[in-house]
C-alpha cells in the first residue's frame, strides 16, 4: 500500500471506515463539548478572536502539512466547533441559516462519503434518480404538473438566476437563440420587473445574463415592501416598443419583512402580456408547509418557474436550493452532449444524467439530505414548525410593541420581526442609526446574541438602522425570547450610558 506517512485513509476502505467512526466520534463530542464552552450563540471576543483562533489551530504551519496528522484533524473540528454560530441557539437570530435536523446531517456524512455526482450515469445512479424523483415532487407542491422540470442549485441566488435565464432565452427567442448567438446587436432593450424589496441576486442575476443591471425596473411597494400591482401593470403598459419585458419576478417571502408580492394579480399581468412569472420564494417557501400560511402562496402554481431553498426554511444543511420550471422544454439551452459524459446510444439505453439540467458539470447529491429531513419530519411536522416560528416571531412582536425602549416596526407576515432600539428618557443619544448598529455588535462580540440588521425609513423618510430577528428555529420558547429582548434592551442602554460618560 502507498504510505502518505501519516494515517490517512480513504472513506470507503475498510481502514477508512473504522476512521471514520473514531473522526466521527471526535466531531459529535467536538459538537457537545463546544456548547458547553461558548455559552452563547457564538464564542465571545468577535472577529479579532476569531482570526487569533485560526491562527492557533495552525500554529504557523501550513494547511499543505509537511508533516502530516490526523491529531491536528482532531484539533481543527474542535477548534471548528468551538467557534462555530450555533444555529440551535435561541439567541442566533440573524440569518435565514436554519439548524439542519440530525438526519440531514448524517445524510451530509454519507453523501461526502461516497461523493457522488450527477453529470454522468456512472457517477452516481441513484443519486440521479432521487434528485429527478425529488424535482417531480417539488414542482407538485407549487402546483406544477408532469411537463415540470428542475434542479437543486447551490442557493436561492442561483435559483433565481436559472428561473431568469429561461426567461431571457423565452423573451428574446425571436431575434435567434440567446445561448447560441449572443445578445450583441439586438435592436431591443431587455426589461426585468421586481420590486424595490427583492433580493439583491435579481438585478445581480440581470447582470451576469448580459440584460445588464439597468435593465431591472423596480416596481413601488407599500410600507410591508409588497410590489404594487397597479404599478407593475403601469409600468408594461408604458414600455416602449423596442422594450421587451423578460419576466416579472414576484418575491414570496421578502428578506425583512417576510412580506408577499401580489401573486394572483401579478400571474394575470403576466398572462395578459406573455411575461414570463418568476417566484422567489427563497424563504417564503415555508408558508406551503403550514395549512395556516399557505394562503399567502395563492397563485404560486401561475408561475413560470419558482426558486426556493430548504436551507432557509426547511432545516436542511445548506446548500439546499431548487428552481423549478413549469415547462421543462424551457430549460434546453442547458442541454449538452459531451461525448465523454454522455453520448446518445449511451442515453438512448438508459444510461441518463443531469447535466443538461444545471449550470454545473461534477455536481454534488442535495437530494439526500433534502429527502432525510422531509422523510423524518413530514408534512404536519414541516406546518408545525414553520407555525411554531411564526407564533415566536409574533410573540416577539407583542413583548417588543410592550417594551420601553424598543420599537416595533409592524407585526410579523412570517417569521421576522424589526424593530429598533428607541431612545428612552433615561437614555438619551446622539445618532440612533449608529447606536442600533453598535447594540447589535456589541451582543455579537459578548458571544450574547447574534441579530440582523437592516434599514427602514423613519417619519421623515430618511432611512434608519434597524434590527430584525429571524426566527428559524421551532424549539425556541417564550422564556427565551423575553432572555433575547431583554440582552438587546440591556446592551442598548449600556451603551447609551457609556456614551453618555463619554460626552
Ligand atoms: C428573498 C430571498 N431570495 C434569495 C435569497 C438568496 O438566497 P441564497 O443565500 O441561498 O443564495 C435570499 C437570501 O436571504 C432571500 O432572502
Amino acid at each position: 500500500m502507498i504510505s502518505t506517512g501519516s494515517n490517512a485513509a480513504l472513506a470507503g476502505r475498510p481502514e477508512g471506515l473504522e476512521q471514520l467512526r473514531s473522526l466521527l466520534d471526535t466531531a459529535l463530542g467536538a459538537l457537545g463539548d463546544a456548547a458547553l464552552k461558548r455559552g452563547g450563540p457564538v464564542a465571545a471576543g468577535g472577529p479579532e478572536a476569531a482570526v487569533a483562533a485560526v491562527g492557533e489551530v495552525l500554529g504557523g504551519g501550513r494547511f499543505l502539512a509537511e508533516e502530516p496528522s490526523a491529531e491536528r484533524v482532531t484539533e481543527l473540528f474542535e477548534a471548528y466547533a468551538r467557534w462555530s454560530v450555533d444555529l440551535t441557539h435561541p439567541s442566533a437570530v440573524a440569518r435565514m441559516q436554519c439548524a439542519p435536523t440530525a438526519a440531514s446531517a448524517a445524510a451530509e456524512l454519507l453523501a461526502a462519503s461516497l461523493n457522488q455526482s450527477l453529470h454522468a450515469w456512472e457517477s452516481g445512479p441513484f443519486a440521479l434518480e432521487l434528485e429527478r424523483r425529488l424535482i417531480a415532487e417539488m414542482a407538485s407542491w407549487v402546483g406544477f404538473g408532469p411537463e415540470a422540470g428542475g434542479t437543486l442549485t447551490p442557493g436561492g441566488s442561483i435559483s433565481n438566476l436559472m428561473g431568469l435565464l429561461f426567461s431571457r432565452d423565452r423573451a428574446l427567442k425571436d431575434s435567434g437563440e440567446v445561448s447560441a448567438t449572443g445578445l450583441a446587436g439586438r435592436a431591443v432593450r431587455p426589461r426585468v420587473l421586481c420590486s424595490a424589496a427583492a433580493h439583491f441576486s435579481v438585478a445581480r442575476a440581470a447582470g451576469f445574463l448580459g440584460l445588464g443591471r439597468s435593465a431591472v425596473v423596480k416596481v413601488p411597494v407599500d410600507d410591508r415592501g409588497r410590489m404594487l400591482a397597479d404599478e407593475a401593470r403601469r409600468i408594461v403598459e408604458g414600455f416602449a416598443p423596442d422594450e421587451v419585458p423578460v419576466a416579472i419576478v414576484a418575491t414570496a417571502g421578502t428578506t425583512d419583512h417576510g412580506s408577499f408580492d401580489p401573486l394572483p394579480e401579478l400571474a394575470d399581468l403576466a398572462a395578459e402580456f406573455g411575461i414570463w412569472l418568476h417566484v422567489d420564494a427563497a424563504y417564503g417557501i415555508g408558508a406551503l408547509f403550514s395549512p395556516t400560511l399557505a394562503p399567502l402562496l395563492d397563485g404560486l402554481g401561475r408561475a413560470d418557474s419558482v426558486a426556493f431553498d430548504l436551507h432557509k426554511f426547511g432545516w436542511v444543511p445548506a446548500s439546499s436550493s431548487v428552481v423549478v420550471v413549469r415547462d421543462r422544454k424551457h430549460m434546453e439551452c442547458l442541454d449538452e452532449q459531451a461525448v465523454y459524459l454522455n453520448p446518445s446510444d449511451d442515453e438512448a439505453l438508459g444510461f441518463t444524467a443531469l447535466l443538461g439540467t444545471s449550470l454545473q458539470t461534477t455536481r454534488r447529491s442535495d437530494a439526500l439530505k433534502m429527502a432525510a429531513t422531509l422523510l423524518t419530519v413530514g408534512r404536519e411536522g414541516m406546518g408545525a414548525w414553520v407555525d411554531a416560528c411564526h407564533a415566536q416571531a409574533r410573540y416577539a412582536a407583542g413583548r417588543i410593541a410592550a417594551a420601553e425602549g424598543l420599537e416595533l416596526v409592524a407585526d410579523p407576515l412570517l417569521s421576522t420581526v424589526i424593530f429598533r432600539c428607541a431612545p428612552t428618557d433615561g437614555t438619551p443619544v446622539d445618532d440612533e442609526s449608529a447606536w442600533n448598529a453598535a447594540v447589535r455588535r456589541r451582543l455579537m462580540t459578548d458571544g450574547r446574541a447574534l441579530l440582523a440588521r437592516t434599514k427602514i425609513a423613519g417619519p421623515d423618510g430618511t432611512p434608519r438602522v434597524h434590527l430584525k430577528l429571524v426566527f428559524l428555529n421551532p424549539m425556541t420558547t417564550e422564556d427565551d425570547i423575553d432572555a433575547l429582548l431583554a440582552d438587546v434592551s440591556a446592551a442598548a442602554r449600556g451603551l447609551a450610558r457609556e456614551a453618555a460618560a463619554e460626552r
